[in-house]
């Protein structure tokens, strides 16, 4: 594996996000988030995220620079997101892409967002990681957009075997933490009104239906949730009925503390439930050798415990990410980039032919 200098960009939702690596190695990685500016609409506005990017892009770009110890003449490829994303918020990104392609001289490679996050487990580690990891692995990835199950032959050969069909976990999380007013985005906070909950209420948590639903059975409260998807053999997934569930449950509650602790905690048994039945499923229809998990939701350490639950049942070795690649970051894009420059050659596009370039929002794996 060649020891390149790459520029990664992403600008494919709301982070204006700039890193630096040395091979594997992340010399500097930039994310400042606008979710302040996005928090009072309780979602990303894409005509703002546009505006602020284009604000702040430059600047991002010269202080990642900067601080990675490096020069632009030191840059040997610059990988840029592609898509999946909102559609005017990446060509910000690609635009600045081509510029500086241009101005220095170096060579593009697109990638795909998710394939990032697929790969963010990889950062920071030595090449051994990369010779250790074995075909194939089963991906979750768990975002605010995505909720996917990735079947892994190799690097770069990715085939979803199963995806939300309607909201993604991520977002279920933010859509019913807005109706307990928790703020955007809210899948941390849910996160940490859950742990606490988890402490005082676990042994009332049941499971009701041959597991269709989970159930807080609470002196003071009856919570019930569906788990969602639990009769079909695919392994896609939904996570709107559980919001919906959500909103009808909550619009009968008055919302004292304990009250969003208990929501929060029903909450995110029912959500990380339906993706470990999937994983179960995935896992026994073959065998797979890791499994590898990435997305904003990976940051949690209750998802985690959980995907490494079932893997260890498995016998499996099981990847995560550092909290800081857990989002969205341009290290993982860059990654991807080395990935690319290493192994698929022919992806590399001069920095003439990346002129051409441009935005493919729905790309996905
Ligand atoms: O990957 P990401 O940063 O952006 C997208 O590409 O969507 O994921 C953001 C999502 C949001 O829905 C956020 O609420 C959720 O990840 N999230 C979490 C946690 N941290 C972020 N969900 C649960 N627990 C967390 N600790
Ligand atoms: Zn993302």
């Amino acid at each position: 594996m060649r020891d390149l200098n790459i520029l990664g960009i992403d600008t494919s939702c709301d982070e204006t996000s700039v890193a630096v690596l040395k091979g594997t190695k992340v010399l500097s990685n930039l994310m400042p988030s606008q979710s302040k500016l996005h928090s009072e609409f309780g979602g990303v506005v894409p005509s703002l995220a546009k505006l602020e990017h284009q604000k702040t892009i430059d600047s991002v770009v010269e202080r990642a620079v900067r601080r990675s110890g490096l020069g632009f003449k030191d840059i040997d490829l610059i990988a840029v997101t592609q898509g999946p994303g909102l559609a005017i918020a990446l060509e910000v990104g690609i635009r600045k892409a081509k510029e500086l392609a241009i101005q220095y001289k170096i060579p593009v490679v697109a990638v795909n967002h998710m394939e990032g996050h697929l790969l963010s487990s990889l950062l920071n580690t030595d090449f051994d990681t990369f010779t250790d990891f074995k075909f194939p692995t089963l991906g979750i990835l768990v975002s605010g957009g995505h909720t996917e199950i990735i079947q892994v032959d190799s690097l770069s050969n990715y085939k979803k075997i199963g995806q939300t069909l309607d909201d993604a976990c991520g977002e279920c999380f933010d859509k019913c933490g807005r109706m307990l007013g928790l703020g955007y985005p809210a899948g941390k906070t849910i996160s940490e009104f859950a742990k606490r909950a988890r402490k005082k209420y676990k042994t009332y948590i049941k499971r009701e239906n041959k597991g269709e639903y989970v159930y807080l059975d609470l002196h003071s409260a009856q919570m019930r949730l569906p788990v969602g998807m639990t009769n079909a053999d695919s392994f896609d997934m939904s996570f709107s009925g559980l919001k919906t569930a959500f909103g009808q449950l909550v619009s009968g509650l008055r919302l004292r503390v304990e009250v969003i602790e208990q929501l929060c905690l029903i909450l995110e048994i029912a959500a990380y439930r339906q993706i470990t039945n999937k994983l179960n499923l995935a896992l026994k229809s073959q065998t797979y050798k890791s499994v590898i998990i990435g997305g904003g939701v990976s940051a949690s350490a209750r998802f985690r415990s959980e995907i490494r639950t079932v893997a260890k049942r498995y016998d499996l070795n099981f990847f995560y990410p550092d909290q800081k690649f857990c989002g969205d970051n341009a290290a993982m894009i860059a990654l991807s980039g080395l990935i690319k420059a290493n192994f698929f050659k022919q992806s590399i596009l001069s920095f003439e032919q990346a002129q051409m370039l441009d935005r493919e929002p729905n790309l996905s794996i």
